[in-house]
């Protein structure tokens, strides 16, 4: 059988304890995982005064995927970038992931949702490019053609690939009219390569009422860094919350799966934190893998046990602690 060496960042806040749920239902699946530990984050800051150690990033080089608990990033001080973003850039991991689904049993605002946000996820904003020019502060907004070109291919194959039937290309061009022009000019030019798939365009703003509006009117949609990140929140909202959305950070050469949400310090520590989120990412890992069928019965069981409403995390209306919610994910796997 076929061993996965698999990179473990367990991260702060809540990162431990989604994490040990996650690890607990892929120790349950019946494959060959090595899982290798890996620190990132404000408790590393803590030790070595670095957010992500240089032994960190050649362990993660040895490794076929990396499975990632969320880190906490202050705003100061300066030297403390974010390992997240950094990691993206550094393993050149240019599409960022995100599906969003109605699931069966979650109180949500909204019901009959399978939308897709594909986010850039290696430049504009989140380059950090940023100074002070004496009082004042001032941060460069790069937007590439490579960058442009890749995330859009990315998106219409993903399209194609899922069966998708439109992709909706998401940016504010009528005011960002160079680095957006370029951005929204390129998807249209990729787009002709795909005459099967209807493609439409919308300014940002309008884009995050009409997800909050009318969801199910989106398939993918591809769109630059910030707003992605934004976007993503506003979907996570409408269809059960953050504790249920993953993602995946994926290149050419590697991949890094990832709740959509943060550490959370305001649960921290209780054991109440929601692991679906991580659970389904490390399910788009194992599709990543290769492992396409074990990674849908992850999800088929995640969405058992929520329908069925017996076991429900705090965060849509329940009393179940994020270990038994995995321990419940693991019965219902055993059934399936
Ligand atoms: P957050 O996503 O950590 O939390 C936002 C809200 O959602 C909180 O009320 C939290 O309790 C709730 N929530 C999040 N995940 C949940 C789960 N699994 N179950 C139940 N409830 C959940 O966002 P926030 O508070 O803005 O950020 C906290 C820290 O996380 C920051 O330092 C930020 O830099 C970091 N962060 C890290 C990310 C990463 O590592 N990829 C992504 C986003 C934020």
């Amino acid at each position: 059988m076929k061993k996965y060496k698999i990179a473990v960042i367990h991260g702060d806040g809540i990162g431990p304890e989604v994490m040990e749920a996650t690890l607990y239902v892929l120790n349950n699946l019946g494959l060959n995982f090595e899982f290798i530990p890996v620190e990132a984050g404000l408790n590393a800051w803590k030790k070595y005064k670095n957010p992500l150690p240089e032994e960190t990033i050649d362990i993660i080089r040895k490794t076929d995927a990396c499975l990632k608990g969320p880190t906490q990033t202050p705003p100061g001080p300066e030297t403390f970038k974010s390992p997240t973003v950094t990691l993206r850039k550094l393993f050149d991991l240019y599409a960022n992931i995100r599906p969003f689904k109605s699931r069966p049993g979650v109180p949500s605002i909204h019901k009959n949702v399978n939308m897709i946000i594909v986010r850039e996820n290696t430049e504009e904003l989140y380059s950090g490019i940023e100074y002070s020019i004496g009082e004042n502060s001032i941060a460069i907004r790069v937007i590439t053609k490579k960058a442009c070109e890749r995330i859009a291919r990315f998106a219409f194959n993903l399209a194609k690939k899922e069966g998708y039937k439109k992709v909706t290309i998401v940016h504010k061009a009528n005011v960002l009219k160079v680095t957006d022009g370029l951005f929204r000019s390129i998807c249209f030019e990729v787009a002709k390569e795909y005459p099967d798939i209807i493609t439409e365009e919308m300014i940002v703003d309008s884009a995050a009422m009409k997800i909050v509006m009318n969801p199910s009117d989106f398939n993918v949609i591809v769109t630059t860094n910030l707003y992605g990140d934004i976007l993503s929140d506003v979907a996570a909202g409408i269809t059960g919350g953050l504790g249920l959305a993953p993602s995946a950070n994926i290149g050419d050469k590697y991949a890094i799966f990832e709740a959509v949400h943060g550490s959370a310090p305001d649960i921290a520590g209780k054991g109440i934190a929601n692991p679906s989120a991580l659970i389904l990412s490390s399910a788009m890992m194992l599709k990543y893998l290769g492992e396409e069928k074990i990674g849908k019965m992850i999800e088929n069981a995640i969405d058992s046990v929520l329908s069925e409403g017996k076991y429900l995390t705090k965060d849509l209306g329940g009393n179940t602690k994020t270990m038994e919610f995995a321990k419940a994910v693991v019965e219902k796997l055993n059934k399936l």
